[in-house]
């Protein structure tokens, strides 16, 4: 692990094959990709980091904004010296990577969204934040890490991932509640990304869950539709946490994506 300006950076792989960095969602750390980069690493250059205030990165005030993690982005592919990798944002890493693509798409050679969107939170997206905040201030970080985590998954795989799932979840009960809040804050405050689609002229491959509450099938396909060149790959019996549920058709679809490109 290195840290780069406060951000806990991990590198895997052979530095000359192709670079992937990785961006992970909500209230999640670098350990979400593990089950991409065991795999990946053999051919790429994986680069995950933990998203300011989780993880093992510096917590802060928890006063974040989505231009202070897309900043962190471009900061990490910088020190890092990565040269137009690829970009793989799953749901909140997903908005930072719309918001990095808006601010300069030129920085990368290709993208991929999993579980995410490019528009703005709506009132009622907004009213979910606020309720989400509530909810952190009265019950703590852990019971709402508790709760909230299992909306990101297909209920049936739950059971189905067993110990996998509760060591992931266990994991994540370090994050403080003035980093969830601050998140919760960054994202209702986001600025709505969605003509990035229409002008991107590099490759996107968008992944979806089938069961996908929060980025849902029919509003990922339509994003994909809008752009120039685009793949979409629905991952069956999967939720908003495809990538962890269903490793092997997630990283086939990346394989699949990266030998076309
Ligand atoms: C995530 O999975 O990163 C977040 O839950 C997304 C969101 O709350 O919009």
């Amino acid at each position: 692990m290195k840290n780069l300006n406060g951000i806990a950076v991990y590198t895997e792989g052979n530095p000359s094959g192709r670079q992937l960095i990785f961006v992970h969602g909500f209230p999640f750390n670098a350990g979400m990709w593990r089950k991409q980069v065991s795999d990946l690493a053999e051919d790429y250059f994986c680069v995950t980091y933990d998203i300011r205030g989780l993880g093992a990165s510096e917590k802060g005030d928890g006063l974040f904004t989505m231009e202070m993690f897309a900043d962190d982005l471009f900061m990490v592919m910088e020190e890092l010296k990565l040269e137009k990798p690829v970009v793989i944002g799953l749901s909140m890493g997903g908005y930072i990577v719309y918001r990095a693509l808006a601010r300069d798409a030129g920085k990368f050679s290709a993208a991929i969204i999993s579980g995410s969107k490019p528009e703005a939170d709506g009132n009622e997206a907004k009213l979910k934040r606020a309720d989400a905040i509530r909810k952190i201030n009265a019950v703590g970080a852990e019971t709402f890490i508790r709760d909230f985590v299992p909306t990101t998954f297909w209920k049936e795989n739950i059971p189905l991932l067993g110990s996998d799932y509760t060591e992931f979840l266990e994991s994540l009960f370090s994050a403080p509640a003035s980093s969830l809040k601050g998140c919760q804050l960054a994202m209702a405050g986001r600025l709505d990304n969605t003509f990035v689609l229409e002008s991107l002229t590099i490759p996107v491959l968008f992944i979806c869950g089938e069961h996908d509450t929060f980025s849902p099938p029919e509003v990922m396909r339509a994003n994909a539709s809008q752009c120039k060149k685009s793949t979409f790959v629905l991952i069956k019996d999967a939720g908003h946490l495809a990538p962890f549920e269903k490793p092997e058709e997630v990283n086939s679809a990346i394989r699949g994506f990266l030998s076309q490109i």
